[in-house]
């Protein structure tokens, strides 16, 4: 597995980027990206210079999963959207590999922070139709994984959980924002691990 540029002029990378990004969210975010063609044209977004599109491809050059950036607050902070791995590639360290990887390229931008929002729109977490309000930080604390949500993998990639938005996608449907500091250069063993 190697870890390469998105290419927009390479039909046959874009095609499978965006079959990978459809079948990904399916399960748990169904109106994120629910066909190809408003998939298509998330790819497309990565042609402006504020973006940086990485994919992870193995030998026969079949991608396995992809992940974007977008330049924030006068590029010192980076916004981490999308990630997906396919499917059927998943927990084989495509995502993690994926993740370093940005990190790595971002770390020579000079940026401070790399950050994500992730949805809670399918009750993953125990945060789903609880009452945030009037103290979300207090709950956020107790934040627990129910049903595959990604906060754990960001946690395991060094991201904090930072913040919430309380009923950001419809009432007890949050939005939890991570980040981390990319201020230092990536770990030598998070740089140089390989997926498995
Ligand atoms: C989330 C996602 C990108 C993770 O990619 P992946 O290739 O499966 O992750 P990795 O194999 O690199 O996992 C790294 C670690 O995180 C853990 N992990 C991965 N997904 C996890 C999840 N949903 N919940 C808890 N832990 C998870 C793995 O078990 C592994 O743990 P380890 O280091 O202790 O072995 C992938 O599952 C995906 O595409 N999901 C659908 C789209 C999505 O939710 N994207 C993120 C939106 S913010």
């Amino acid at each position: 597995m190697q870890i390469t540029l998105l290419d927009l002029e390479n039909t046959a990378m874009v095609e499978q980027c965006a079959r990978i990004l459809v079948q990904a969210f399916k399960v748990h975010h169904p109106l994120a990206w629910p066909t190809l063609a408003l998939a298509r044209e998330e790819l497309a977004v990565f042609a402006s210079e504020d973006r940086i599109g990485l994919t992870a491809v193995n030998e026969e050059s079949q991608v396995l999963g992809w992940i974007g950036a977008i330049g924030q607050y006068h590029g010192h902070s980076w916004e981490l959207h999308p990630l997906a791995v396919d499917p059927v590639k998943q927990r084989q360290g495509v995502g993690h590999l994926l993740v370093s990887s940005l990190e790595q390229r971002l770390y020579a931008t000079k940026a401070s922070t790399l950050y994500v929002m992730t949805d809670d729109e399918n009750n993953q977490t125990n945060l789903a139709d609880l009452a945030l309000y009037p103290e979300p930080l207090e709950q956020l604390k107790q934040i627990v994984n129910i049903n595959q949500h990604p906060f754990e993998f960001y946690l395991k990639q060094g991201f904090y959980v930072s913040g919430v938005i309380p009923d950001a996608n419809g009432p007890g449907k949050p939005d939890i924002l991570m980040s981390k500091s990319i201020a230092r250069p990536p770990s030598p063993e998070i740089v140089g691990l390989q997926a498995h």
